[in-house]
């Protein structure tokens, strides 16, 4: 035993010491290393010892492991991104690059797997669980559209992100009097959008889940405009419609100065919240805990602030709803 207080737990899980990997995959959220330093220091204090697997389902393919030491993971609970770095491995979206996956993870010993990711990434370990490995994952997406789960990790500070950039926009807006279209991520998903509408109070917001009607966003501005509102924020999310083509649709239909803010890249980056390095850091000691005592094929979440262990089938079935509800009640106070 290289670390004493593993010893009682080695004893107590039987004498079994596993052999962890974690990586990450997908786009990267922040609140994803304070994950990985859960996954570390939880496996440690267990007695186990725990690999970094680099670059996603890329680096695994490539047999890009590490051990890493209770150090390894040290000063990074506050930093954006992902140590481990990360990837979208389209080898391992094939039968032959997953069978691979396999045998890599065989060859290294490693029987055990924490995938920390979005979607994609926990289909991905849905089928190495498949394939008979113990696999353990943790939601991590500014998407937020993971079934089970009411929170994933980094979408708090995306929202924030996301806000800040309102706020800011606003100003510029104010002054000139202008439409702004402010676009944000969520290829497929709103979550993002309608959070930070709500919260930055947007105008309008465009979500992919639900059908919006350009007529009617123009009649709201012009409305505003009679009442002496001179400017306007309409979020859209890049899964609804491209920034771009509202605004000239906007600018065409009610003669107002439009003007666009993509934000792109920088809604994933950034220290994480509180909330995302409390939830990163609950979710990867959880799914320690649950490979730990036998456990596999499932999926670590938050339900009612208490962590729980979601089937892989189950949470994989479905997308997760925006809550319908959020929607209205923006809609209702933008009036
Ligand atoms: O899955 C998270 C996400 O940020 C989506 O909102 C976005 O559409 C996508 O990733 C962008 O991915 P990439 O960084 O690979 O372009």
């Amino acid at each position: 035993m290289r670390f004493s207080p593993g010893c009682w737990a080695y004893l107590e899980c039987g004498g079994m010491l596993l052999k962890l990997g974690v990586l990450t995959s997908g786009g990267d959220a922040p609140g994803m290393n304070a994950a990985i330093r859960a996954v570390v220091r939880r496996g440690i204090f267990l007695g186990h010892e725990v690999f970094g697997i680099s670059h996603g389902y890329d680096g695994l393919l490539k047999h890009r492991a590490w051990p890493l030491h209770l150090g390894s993971v040290a000063d990074i609970i506050h930093r954006g991104g992902t140590i481990l770095r990360t990837a979208r491995s389209r080898e391992f979206m094939t039968p032959a690059g997953q069978s691979q996956a396999v045998e890599a993870l065989r060859s290294m010993d490693i029987a055990h797997l924490v995938v920390i990711g979005g979607d994609g990434s926990l289909r991905g370990a849905r089928q190495l669980g498949r394939a008979g490995l113990a696999v353990a994952g943790v939601p991590a997406t500014i998407d937020n559209d993971i079934a089970g789960t009411e929170l994933s990790i980094g979408f708090d500070t995306a929202v924030n992100t996301v806000v800040e950039a309102i706020d800011r926009v606003r100003d510029t807006a104010t002054s000139h009097e202008r439409v702004f279209v402010i676009e944000t991520m969520g290829r497929d998903s709103g979550f993002l959008a309608l959070s930070a509408g709500l919260a930055g109070g947007a105008e309008s917001i465009l979500i992919p889940e639900v059908p919006w009607d350009l007529d009617a966003i123009c009649e709201r501005l012009i409305r505003g405009h009679r009442r002496g509102k001179v400017h306007s924020i309409i979020l859209v999310a890049e899964g609804a419609a491209r920034g771009f083509d509202v605004a000239a649709w906007v600018e065409q239909l009610t003669g107002f100065e439009t003007r666009v803010t993509v934000l792109g890249h920088l809604q994933r980056g950034g220290s994480p919240t509180a909330t995302d390095r409390i939830l990163g850091s609950r979710l990867g000691a959880a799914a320690v805990d649950a490979l730990h005592d036998g456990g596999g094929g499932l999926v670590l979440g938050l339900r009612a602030d208490s962590v729980v262990g979601l089937d892989i089938d189950a949470v994989l079935e479905d997308r997760r709803p925006v809550d319908r509800r959020l929607y209205e009640l923006a809609s209702v106070l933008a009036i």
